[in-house]
């Protein structure tokens, strides 16, 4: 009777079930595994019958040479009797699943496995995983799309200098020889120029790659706003949004990552900026103001803008990723949950500051990443 039961539970469990004996060579050594029982759903999977692999060694029906390591960990489970759960991706044509999730257990001479067909799930995590990638990218263009008309602007601009000082050097130089202190001088505004265009085309290029596994190194904090100011800095000119960065000791250094730093920075400065567009009075000022305050062991970086604000019942849901209130195709959601990941990784923590009379950001992060977990504020 209880043999009854235990089959028809086999029977209708969800995964494949096998039993196998141990196969011992004449000293003794487990050499070899061989069926003892099977459920109906193993047949199916390896779409042979019960009676053509009972009594069959295992390496005589699957397992052969390329899956002698597999072999191997079975039989380590048997003599160990400790349980092994893994995943292996099939390459036997014998067996329908292309993915299946292992567990095994010893028993007394023997090892029970049951086998499930993951490939569908494993399918859908490809799925996922790829459209995760498309969307990280789509997210690293956008950001870079929006930044591009403003550093055009900032290539343009040396680029037109440059081309008027050679012209000028040009036509003195038809007016006869031109004297040293001039070539010195014009030869200077154009290298400055020149220095300008690289230094953007630099901040560019440092966006385009991952910079979340970086090297955390000392800096000094003004070089990190340098880098985000000079990709975002035009677009608030040119939008006539009056941007305020409150002094603060110049001295102040940081150990980070610096251009995952620079990229949260610029996150939330480009937030505030399309918060200022939402403004509805035409003639009201818009502003967004950075403060960096020094905290002893942490520093805290607070921006604030005059836009409308963030409504109380999305505040919770801002910081996740993909939360947007941009329209579709405009806005990835994914702008503060990045800043927040990249702060996170440096200890540090991104509050939005809900007493504030204005939208207020809050970044604190610990000046040395051995201070960090400490927050004394
Ligand atoms: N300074 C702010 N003022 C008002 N609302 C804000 C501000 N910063 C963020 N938000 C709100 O949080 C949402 C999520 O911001 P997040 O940066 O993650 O994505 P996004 O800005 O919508 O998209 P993307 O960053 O791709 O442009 C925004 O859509 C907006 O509703
Ligand atoms: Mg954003």
């Amino acid at each position: 009777m209880s043999q009854d039961l235990f089959r028809a539970a086999a029977e209708a469990g969800p995964d494949a079930l096998f039993i196998f004996s141990n196969v011992r060579d004449p000293d003794g050594t487990l050499v070899n595994l061989c069926f003892a029982e099977l459920n109906s759903q193993a047949e199916s999977l390896v779409s042979m019958e019960r009676a053509s692999l009972i009594g069959r060694k295992l390496t005589d029906v699957f397992l052969q040479k390329q899956n002698q390591g597999l072999l191997r960990r079975l039989l380590d489970v048997s003599e160990k009797r400790s349980p092994l759960e893994l995943e292996v991706p099939n390459s036997n044509r014998q067996v329908k699943a292309r993915w299946l999730r292992l567990h095994a257990a010893a028993l007394t001479e023997g090892v029970a496995v049951w086998a499930r067909d993951i490939s569908a799930a494993k399918k859908a995590d490809e799925i996922l995983a790829d459209h995760q990638t498309e969307v990280l990218n789509a997210f690293r263009m956008s950001a870079l799309s929006e930044m591009a008309s403003g550093v055009a602007h900032e290539i343009n601009n040396p680029l037109a200098i440059v081309q008027a000082l050679t012209e000028h050097l040009q036509s003195l130089s038809t007016e006869g020889p031109i004297d040293v202190a001039t070539l010195l001088s014009l030869s200077k505004k154009i290298q400055t120029n020149v220095e300008r265009v690289a230094k953007v085309t630099r901040g560019l290029l440092a966006f385009s790659r991952d910079a979340e596994n970086d090297p955390f190194h000392e800096v000094p904090f003004q070089r990190i706003l340098d880098t985000v100011l000079e990709l975002c800095g035009n677009r608030f000119r040119n939008n006539e949004v009056d941007f305020q960065i409150k002094p603060f000791d110049q001295e102040l250094m940081i150990q980070c990552r610096s251009l995952a730093l620079s990229q949260a920075i610029l996150n939330l400065l480009l937030n505030a900026f399309d918060a200022t567009q939402k403004q509805l009075q035409r003639e009201a000022q818009r502003w967004i103001r950075l403060e960096v305050k020094d905290l002893g062991n942490h520093v805290s970086i607070e921006i604030a803008d005059s836009g409308p604000g963030v409504p109380e019942k999305i505040r919770r849901k801002i910081m996740e990723p993909f939360f947007t209130t941009k329209e579709i195709g405009k806005g990835t959601g994914l702008g503060l949950s990045a800043a927040k990941g990249i702060i996170e990784g440096h200890g540090g923590t991104l509050i939005f500051e809900e007493t504030s009379p204005f939208t207020l950001f809050k970044a604190i992060l610990p000046k040395r990443q051995d201070s960090a977990g400490t927050i004394e504020v």
